[in-house]
């Protein structure tokens, strides 16, 4: 798949002069309770930019929660958000609306609007949210649906595609409000097997060619090898261990990691 054409959401560092670099997601002493149920407690870690950082860790360990917290979908009880050095929490509606353009979800339910087509589907929010031209919107949508292999699918709606096309869509548009940070939350899970591949090789070709910082929530082992600076390893709410993913995935130092590694892989 062609990468030269990608509109820019990412390139690379010297094409890019205004990304960040150092510290981009910084998770300070943060605490989420559902009821008397504390899924975080008081949880810190950050994520430098452009790096690629994977959670791993059993059901119910608090991956997706710290994904719904970084795009505003939760708050938590207790702590502090920062993103590219602005608070995201605590922080004004007004901050909270500026800092979430950084941040970009591909969700395991593509999410896409039914009733849009797929071309739409990536314009709509850089027009209405990011205020840029129609043209400009679909020029780049374009070549975002052609980096993601379905430059022939403009005219389509969801419906028409395979899971796998809709999960290619719902990255296109994620990367089209040129976020610097893309959580991906088990985007192969609800997916056929014949149709991972397929999205995991979109992905592996964003990690590579792009300067985008990726926090990625995935089972899929292999990839998570792949792309991956470091692994964080959950258990309870807690980072219990963590590592480059030769690391991890080779030679982890808790039992829990190779328990739990040994049931996945
Ligand atoms: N909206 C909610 N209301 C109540 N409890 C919730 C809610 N969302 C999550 N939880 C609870 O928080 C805990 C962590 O859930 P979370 O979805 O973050 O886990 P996870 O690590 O992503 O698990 P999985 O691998 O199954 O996706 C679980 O005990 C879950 O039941
Ligand atoms: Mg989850």
């Amino acid at each position: 798949m062609p990468t030269d054409t990608l509109p820019n959401p990412g390139t690379n560092p010297e094409k890019n002069p205004d990304r960040s670099t150092g510290e981009l997601i910084r998770l300070e002493q943060v605490t989420k309770q559902f009821g008397s149920n504390t899924v975080l407690d008081h949880l810190d870690f950050s994520v430098d930019a452009g790096k690629h950082v994977t959670l791993i860790g059993p059901s119910g360990s608090g991956k997706t929660t710290i994904l719904r917290l970084l795009m505003t979908l939760l708050k938590p009880d207790e702590g502090t958000i920062t993103v590219d050095g602005q608070q995201l929490f605590p922080a004004s509606d007004k901050q909270v609306r500026e800092v979430r353009k950084k941040i970009g979800m591909v969700f395991q339910q593509f999410n896409l609007f039914p009733n849009m087509t797929v071309l739409r589907n990536i314009t709509e929010a850089p027009v209405t949210v990011l205020g840029m031209s129609k043209d400009e919107a679909v020029e780049r949508a374009k070549g975002l649906l052609d980096m993601v292999g379905l430059a022939d699918k403009c005219d389509a709606h969801p419906a028409q595609l395979s899971g796998g096309q809709q999960q290619r869509v719902a990255i296109a548009r994620a990367l089209a409000m040129r976020p610097q940070v893309l959580l991906l939350d088990e985007v192969t899970s609800a997916l056929d097997p014949e149709l991972v591949a397929g999205v995991l090789d979109v992905l592996r070709d964003i990690a590579r060619s792009t300067d985008i910082t990726m926090l990625c929530v995935t089972h899929e082992m292999n990839f998570a090898r792949d792309i991956s600076d470091q692994v964080l390893m959950f258990d309870s709410g807690r980072i219990i261990e963590s590592g480059s993913p030769e690391k991890i995935f080779s030679d982890p130092e808790l039992d829990r990691t190779r328990e739990f590694l040994s049931a996945v892989l």
